[in-house]
C-alpha cells in the first residue's frame, strides 16, 4: 500500500515533529555501516539509528554493554557518509554517560564532531536528568529511550515486557513527560503494554517511536538485521521479519562453494 507522505531533502528534529503533527507515521530502522546505510536511506527511511545493538549483531556480544564509544564513532561516521536524507541518531554506549554530566556532554560532543551525526539516544528517567539536560544545552538534540532499556538489562534480569505493573508504569509516565519538558526530540518505548504506550505518545507533543509497543505510537523502529531475516534466532512476538535472508544468503554462498570445488567458477567470461 502506497502512503501520502511529504518529501524531505533532509529529515531534521523539526521534520519529526510535523509529521506527528500531521500524523505521518515515521519509519526507523538501525544501520551500523555503509553499504547497509545506503539501501535503508535509499528506501525513504526517516530516521537511521546507529544502535548499540551492533554490540550484538555486528560484534556478537549477549548484550549492548560492552560497545565502546569509539567503536560507536566508527559505526556512526560510516553510516553519515551513505545517508544523504535520514536523521542519524546514534546510541551513547554503556558507560559513557552514567557516571556524570560532564562526562556525558564530552561523548556527545564526541560523537556529533568525529561522526557527523546530527542527534544522539540515551536510556532512562529522571535518573540521567541531569546528563539530558547539559547535552541538550550544549545545541545537541536528544532523544530519550524508556521502558525495556538493553544497556540496564542486569538490573531487570530478562528482556520480558516492561511497565505492567501501576508503579512502573506511572514512573514511565512521568520519565516521558520530564524528557519531553527538558526539550528532548523524541522517545523511544521499547516494549510496553501498547495501551501504555498509546497513552504516552498522546500525553506528549514529541514524536514516540515504538518497538514492541503496539501502533499507537507515533512510529515504529527495529534492528534493520532482525526486519530483513540475518538474526534467525531472535523471534520476539513483535518482529516482523520482510525477508529470510538468512536462507537466502546461506544458500547463496553455499552455491559459491559449489561452484568454486566444482571449477565451475570463474567461467571463460568471468576471467581476463
Ligand atoms: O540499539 C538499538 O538498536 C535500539 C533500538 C532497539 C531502539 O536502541
Amino acid at each position: 500500500m502506497s502512503v501520502a507522505k511529504k518529501e524531505y531533502k533532509r529529515v531534521t528534529v523539526k521534520s519529526l515533529i510535523e509529521m506527528k503533527e500531521s500524523g505521518e507515521r515515521i519509519s526507523m530502522l538501525t544501520a551500523y555501516d555503509y553499504s547497509m546505510a545506503k539501501i535503508v536511506d535509499s528506501a525513504q527511511v526517516d530516521v537511521i539509528l546507529v544502535g548499540d545493538s551492533a554490540s550484538n549483531v555486528i560484534a556478537g556480544h549477549e548484550t549492548t554493554l560492552p560497545i565502546t564509544l569509539d567503536q560507536m564513532i566508527y559505526h556512526a561516521s560510516s553510516v553519515v557518509r551513505a545517508a544523504k536524507r535520514a536523521l542519524i541518531v546514534v546510541d551513547i554506549p554503556f558507560g559513557s554517560y552514567q557516571s556524570d554530566s560532564k562526562e556525558a556532554l564530552r561523548s556527545a560532543i564526541r560523537i556529533m564532531k568525529e561522526s557527523g551525526a546530527h542527534a544522539v539516544k540515551v536510556e532512562g528517567g529522571v535518573e540521567i536528568k541531569e546528563s539530558v539536560s547539559r547535552i541538550l544545552h550544549a545545541g545537541i538534540p536528544v532523544m530519550g529511550h524508556l521502558g525495556l532499556t538493553p544497556q540496564s538489562i542486569y538490573k531487570f534480569g530478562t528482556y520480558t515486557v516492561r511497565a505492567k505493573e501501576e508503579q512502573e508504569a506511572e514512573k514511565l509516565k512521568e520519565d516521558a513527560k520530564m524528557l519531553e519538558e527538558l526539550g528532548c526530540f523524541g522517545i523511544v518505548l521499547e516494549k510496553i503494554p501498547a495501551k501504555l504506550a498509546k497513552e504516552v505518545a498522546e500525553s506528549v507533543s514529541i514524536p514516540v517511536i515504538g518497538i514492541g509497543a503496539g501502533n499507537g505510537v507515533d512510529g515504529q523502529v527495529l534492528v534493520v538485521h532482525d526486519l530483513l531475516g540475518m538474526t534467525h534466532e531472535f523471534n520476539p512476538r513483535f518482529l516482523r521479519r520482510y525477508m529470510n535472508l538468512y536462507e537466502e544468503m546461506g544458500s547463496a554462498i553455499s552455491s559459491y562453494v559449489n561452484d568454486v570445488k566444482s571449477r565451475d567458477f570463474p567461467n571463460e567470461n568471468e576471467q581476463y
